[in-house]
């Protein structure tokens, strides 16, 4: 991975402001004030073209560019440049009319029909061949355009088809197996295929995991799912590389979907990227769902190394996919955008410019809303812009986190297979639990995958690694090694790579570490609570732990009410080289788990990034000049934060030392140098 975001910020003299423009939903003339009110907003960049295949090439071999012609002269002469889509994301009637079989298939055997988007099947040969000739002609139509500044490649890879089970699926399968495996020995061993007399005698037999009878195997269904997350990264590779030898002066991104998107893994996709960028939208039913925010911008800036990153998509007020798509409150989308900021964002762009009067996302927020320019929406554009222009000098300054917290697609994918101990244990819950425990300390973590280098953190939290390889395993043990705080969750370091319990006791690859050895896992039914000793209480799952080396920090209560495991460990720390490593062997609550990060950090020597109301967020950005402490609040109650020597930006007042951080508001200032933070 390059980091080229540099490039692009300097090039606009600051913060990334803008969206989706999609000008082929509307006529000319609206193309004008589009221009004008974009100016207006303090829009910098846009991303064009993302779904004008059909437009661009109305007929197979026939090229249409007057629209973008004319579209991206009148940005670049109004000073807005422009990320320019490859708009293989939605092929057009002719392509799926032509190539019929290029569908693609449910796990059921049905084959999708046209009528929206990403209607292909990734590895289609007539998909790859459409869509590299469509890139190759883009690419070199507006390789010296002068308003061209970003690539954006595809959009959102994985969406709506990440999951194919065509003929065309099954044998790029096979190839992708013959060339993980080798020889099919290494297969049936790895897959376990005497369970259920599954053995392959030829790799013609093997076929994607369909709906069959009974339990699929598992680790059929997990290498399929690693075989088609790779289909999308072969194709994405593919774009990339056609733009790269076409036009190597522009840097390329896609945008990632983070948490939100299970099926693709993000961390292999933005290794491939010059700039990393992710879309974030706000899970409605969650009441605290600026914490799912935080969790995913922590994530975009540990896939982007700690740099900076681009927030490519997110939403001025409703959207129109939940099953109640609520507005948001006045205020609640500068407090969205200032705290991807905050952690790290280098642009902030929304999905999208002008709302739509037709098709399947009309009823979807935009910057210009249906209402036009009297409307609450585009004040709070427009103010946004020009907040965003005093912020200017943020920008290229990293967020310094002492603590990373492990994410990883291959466990999440593993543990949610069929037939676990428990339907109820999500990699997603468990890494939404103790990311919050962190967030209420103020504590600012990357995000970052098990085999990242962890040698800058104090301490390494690992919510859950059900499935944990051997060289992941070994950069744990290393990080421990060599004086690192260690916290693991329930139900880590089980299987193997293929998804093979681990030989030994529980949990084999992290049993040394650990200094425990796990007698039996104990999930709980939803609704029984366990009760920890100290009178806290745990959910979900519960496991009989017998310590090894390792003490007891805290057990299950004696006793009924501390449920399967009653009396045992349900916390445990062992001394491993120079450092530490504890094992959580349940769901603690929220007060729970922060008792275990405010001990973890206390003994790695990790602070907060400032002692804040509960409610009020607290991150830094630092840069060679300065460092810029960003305060949210997400209460009903106005704050006060002591700042120290500060200086208040943007609308931020700061009285005597004391920053005011209005109700639901934002408050960023500029920190003295001599004065030490936290
Ligand atoms: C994104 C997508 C956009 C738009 C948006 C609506 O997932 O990239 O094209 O559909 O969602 O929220």
């Amino acid at each position: 991975m390059t980091h080229r975001l540099t490039e692009l910020t300097a090039r606009l003299g600051g913060i990334a402001y803008g969206g989706d423009y999609n000008p082929e939903q509307w006529p000319r003339d609206v193309w004008r004030e589009d221009v004008r009110l974009m100016r207006e907003a303090g829009v910098g960049l846009v991303t064009v073209g993302v779904f004008s295949w059909s437009r661009i090439q109305p007929k197979p071999g026939t090229y249409d560019w007057s629209m973008l012609d004319e579209v991206l002269a009148l940005l670049h002469g109004n000073g807005i440049a422009v990320d320019l889509a490859t708009p293989t994301a939605a092929p057009p009637p002719w392509f799926t009319r032509r190539h019929p079989d290029a569908r693609p298939v449910t796990a059921s055997g049905t084959r999708l029909a046209h009528g929206s988007r990403q209607c292909f099947c990734p590895s289609h040969p007539a998909y790859a061949q459409a869509a590299d000739e469509l890139v190759t002609a883009l690419a070199t139509r507006y390789a010296e355009h002068p308003a061209l500044a970003l690539w954006h490649v595809h959009n959102e890879w994985g969406n709506h088809n990440a999951l194919c089970y065509c003929d065309a699926s099954a044998a790029a399968f096979r190839t992708w197996l013959v060339a993980r495996y080798r020889d099919l020995d290494a297969l049936n061993e790895a897959w376990g295929t005497d369970f259920w007399s599954q053995r392959y005698g030829d790799w013609e037999e093997i076929d994607p995991p369909r709906d069959t009878t009974a339990f699929r195997n598992p680790g059929q269904e997990l290498d399929y799912l690693r075989f088609s997350s790779d289909a999308l990264l072969e194709r994405h590779r593919a774009e990339a590389g056609l733009l790269r030898r076409i036009t190597p002066r522009v840097p390329i991104t896609t945008n990632l979907m983070g948490t939100l998107e299970k099926k693709v893994d993000a961390h292999a996709f933005a290794r491939t990227c010059d700039v990393v960028s992710v879309d974030h939208y706000l899970p409605a039913h969650d009441p605290d769902g600026h914490i799912d925010l935080a969790l995913n911008a922590d994530l975009a800036r540990g896939m982007a190394g700690g740099r900076p990153w681009l927030l490519m998509e997110h939403s001025t007020s409703a959207v129109n996919w939940q099953p109640v798509n609520t507005a948001k409150q006045p205020g609640e989308m500068r407090r969205n955008s200032l705290t991807h900021l905050a952690r790290g964002a280098d642009g902030l762009l929304f999905f999208q410019w002008r709302q739509s009067r037709a098709g399947a996302e009309k009823w979807h927020s935009a910057m210009v809303p249906h209402a036009g320019t009297r409307s609450r929406i585009w004040r709070e554009v427009s103010a946004l812009g020009a907040e965003l222009a005093t912020l200017a000098e943020v920008t290229g300054t990293r967020v310094h986190s002492d603590v990373a917290l492990l994410f990883d697609w291959h466990s999440w994918w593993a543990l949610e297979l069929q037939a676990r101990p428990s339907a109820h244990l999500h990699h997603l819950d468990q890494v939404r639990d103790w990311y919050e425990a962190l967030w209420r300390e103020n504590i600012t973590c990357d995000v970052v995958a098990p085999g990242a280098d962890l040698s800058r953190y104090r301490a390494v939290l690992a919510p859950n690694l059900y499935l944990l390889t051997d060289a992941d395993a070994e950069n744990l043990d290393r990080y421990v090694e060599h004086g690192g705080h260690l916290a693991v969750g329930c139900f880590s370091g089980v299987v193997d790579a293929h998804d093979r319990i681990r030989p030994g006791a529980h949990p084999g690859a992290l049993r040394e570490l650990l200094g425990i050895r796990v007698d039996e896992y104990l999930p709980l039914r939803p609704g029984q609570d366990a009760r920890l000793e100290d009178g806290t209480t745990a959910r979900r799952w519960a496991e009989r732990v017998e310590p090894d080396t390792a003490t007891t920090l805290l057990r299950f209560a004696d006793g009924p009410q501390g449920g399967p495991a009653r009396g045992g460990p349900a916390m445990t720390r062992n001394l491993h080289g120079r450092g530490t490593a504890r094992y959580v062997a349940t769901c603690p609550s929220t007060a729970a788990l922060g008792g275990m990060v405010r001990d973890l950090c206390a003994q790695a020597g990790v602070r907060p990034a400032a002692a804040t109301p509960p409610g009020v967020e607290a991150v830094r950005r630092e840069g060679p000049d300065g460092s810029y402490l960003f305060l949210v609040n997400h209460t009903a109650e106005d704050a006060t934060v002591p700042v120290g020597h500060a200086t208040g930006l943007a609308a931020t007042a700061v009285r005597d030392g004391l920053a005011l951080v209005p109700c639901g508001g934002v408050a960023v200032v500029r920190e003295d140098r001599s004065e030490p933070h936290g």
